[in-house]
């Protein structure tokens, strides 16, 4: 006879897991609106008060119980409590109002110099007038907070994201002051982990905070919260894609899709899941590309709102060791790039810093860039598509990641699926590249084919990538056979002969490649370090001459690669990293930039701009 335990007991099991579940999901952040910045927004940029909490006070009591999990949810900074006008005002142990301030999107680092190493919790507060308007549904939107942030509106949790790159997005219908009075309060943590994406060891600096925009996004109660409008994969005159509503409305609406320079304008009916689904034949497109980045004003409509977009449109495809845009031959002449100024070093704060960074790469003669090693800013993908840039586009699977850990698996793959859903519309993006650099290995391989499995499945027309491992023989061979290559569209890797291996410049083209894959080469890493200014012969280290032969020889060995299609080099600009320690030539800077931290062109970026016009009149010319 089994014995049943008491009812109450069920009762509290079921009790508890529902709590947990509705506790997750209240917690868990809505499916990002596509083009969210294109919604109708109340800035939330600018002066933001903060407290440094390196002891997580505003978190924990002083038995380290958090506070938004009692039974108030109450006693945290998140409260942002001010003394009552009793006559005995309550111990209140800090004051938003009356401390610091610091601009937003902006890291911490570059913004205090007490804070250039500082990794830990800092609090955010900003308050702001915003009256809600009934039938309106209301979005608070960040477009990256690194690294693990819990986020409180008007003392309410909405919940906790981790991540640093990739956006945030509660939705706030009915969490407004209906006097419009409404403070947001951030707990950000960029404390590194080693079971984190990335993990505790990194080649760039560790900014933390709130990086990217901030606002609330407003929408109608049934609204256009997704959209994908592309061409078909491998075919130029076929339009494909789908819309997706959402809200109480959803189901059996029409949505129009006008592109009228294309003479295109089709009425759609969502499904039973508020979806509609579309193949358009599109004879008369004007296709995108680096040399003509054609973009078409797309318009969708419910009736309810109109969302505007400006949409590229091309093919990116494998033949053999081809690559092939709109069925063209291309060499992808690229460049990569770190989130960073390196005038103000620090992430970049918004688009004039990311105009400078692609000005550069146009200026170097690039059609394509490398956005290492982490999801750069939405607006960074929509300039690319403005001036005519090829992307890689990453997730930061960086080097020594916990591969056996479940928790860190999901996390890649979030971070994977939030930059896919971010840049399916960004017609420049045409690599997804699932990782770095990563050390060989069987759980290596399986999570790394995974994201790999799980890219394709969310988006089947770009290539898939990764910067592959290498291994020499004695005899001079660089043998590329990493067992992940087999299922990438591309074979990149990181190859560093003249700077950490292989010996002086002159020396390298000692070297020949044994690359297992028939598949594109595009390089995705080489270079070497040089101090702006720094003068002496081609064997002489940390110098701009040996810089300048490292390429030099780099580009003569690198040509004698069958199928090489294109490289990014390492890298555009000098770039803070606390790896980074020599006193004299690099003072916590990565020196690989062909420009320095103060914009100055080092000789090795003349080089490198002779070799990509040469290619250009080789392929664009279409010889
Ligand atoms: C590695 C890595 C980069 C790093 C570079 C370097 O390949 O991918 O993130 O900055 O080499 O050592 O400078």
């Amino acid at each position: 006879m089994t014995h049943l335990p008491p009812l109450k007991t069920v009762l509290a099991l079921v009790l508890g897991v529902a709590g947990l579940l509705l506790g997750s999901s209240a917690l868990a952040q809505t499916s990002l609106i596509q083009n969210a910045p294109a919604r109708r927004v109340l800035s939330l940029n600018g002066s933001w008060n903060y407290i440094i909490d390196p002891y997580e006070n505003g978190f924990y009591d002083y038995r380290r119980e958090a506070f938004d999990k009692s039974a108030s949810g109450k006693g945290g900074y998140y409260d942002n409590q001010k003394p009552s006008t009793a006559q005995e005002p309550e111990l209140i142990e800090y004051d938003f109002d009356h401390s610091a301030a610091m601009q937003v999107p902006g890291d911490w680092n570059s913004q205090d110099p007490k804070l250039l190493y500082y990794e830990g919790t800092i609090w955010l507060k900003k308050s702001f007038k915003l009256a809600p308007v009934a039938g309106k549904r209301y979005f608070l939107y960040f477009g990256a907070i690194n690294y693990e942030a819990h986020i409180y509106l008007n003392g309410k949790k909405l919940g906790m994201h981790q991540g640093g790159f990739t956006p945030i997005q509660y939705e706030v219908t009915g969490k407004l002051s209906p006097n419009g009075e409404n403070f947001v309060v951030v707990k950000a943590d960029n404390t590194r982990h080693l079971e984190a994406v990335p993990t505790i060891n990194t080649d760039w600096w560790n900014y933390g905070g709130i990086t990217r925009d901030v606002f609330i996004a407003e929408a109608p109660e049934t609204f256009i919260v997704d959209y994908k409008v592309q061409l078909a994969k491998g075919n130029l005159s076929q339009l494909t894609g789908y819309v997706q509503l959402d809200g109480a409305g959803k189901i059996g609406q029409s949505v129009t899709l006008n592109i009228a320079e294309a003479g295109i304008k089709q009425t759609l009916k969502t499904d039973g899941e508020g979806r509609a689904s579309f193949n358009l034949p599109a004879k008369k497109l004007k296709l995108w590309s680096p040399l003509s980045p054609k973009l078409y004003a797309v318009s969708l409509s419910n009736g309810g709102e109109t969302v505007q977009d400006r949409i590229g449109f091309r093919t990116i495809e494998t033949k053999g060791q081809d690559i092939l845009l709109n069925g063209k031959s291309t060499f992808m002449r690229g460049i990569s790039i770190h989130d960073e100024n390196p005038l103000i070093p620090g992430r970049a704060r918004g688009e004039g810093d990311l105009r400078m960074l692609l000005t550069w790469a146009k200026e170097l003669g690039c059609n394509y860039v490398r956005l290492a090693h982490y999801p750069h800013n939405e607006a960074m993908l929509k300039l690319a598509d403005e001036m005519g840039l090829l992307v890689w586009a990453e997730v930061p699977v960086y080097w020594t990641i916990a591969w056996q850990n479940p928790a860190t698996y999901q996390n890649a793959e979030t971070q994977l699926s939030d930059l896919i859903s971010m840049g399916k519309n960004r017609a420049s993006i045409v690599v997804w590249s699932v990782g770095n650099e990563t050390p060989l290995g069987d759980p290596r391989l399986t999570f790394m084919t995974n994201l790999v499995k799980k890219a394709r499945a969310l988006d089947d027309t770009r290539l898939i990538a990764a910067a592959l491992e290498l291994h020499r023989t004695p005899d001079n061979v660089i043998h590329v056979d990493d067992p992940l290559g087999e299922s990438l569209d591309l074979t990149s890797f990181n190859e560093y002969a003249g700077w950490y291996w292989g010996g002086k410049p002159s020396e390298i083209t000692k070297y020949t490649f044994d690359i297992k894959y028939n598949k594109p080469v595009v390089i995705s890493e080489f270079g070497g370090d040089a101090l702006a200014g720094y003068h002496g012969d081609a064997d002489t280290r940390w110098s701009e001459e040996y810089q300048e032969a490292l390429y030099v020889n780099q580009l003569k060995m690198l040509s004698t690669i069958k199928g090489l299609r294109g490289m990014t080099p390492w890298i555009l600009a000098d770039f803070r990293a606390t790896r980074r320690q020599h006193p004299v030539y690099q003072n916590g800077f990565n020196r690989k930039g062909l420009i320095s931290s103060t914009g100055v062109k080092k000789k090795a970026f003349y080089t490198l701009q002779e070799y990509y016009r040469q290619q250009a009149a080789k392929y664009d010319s279409g010889k």
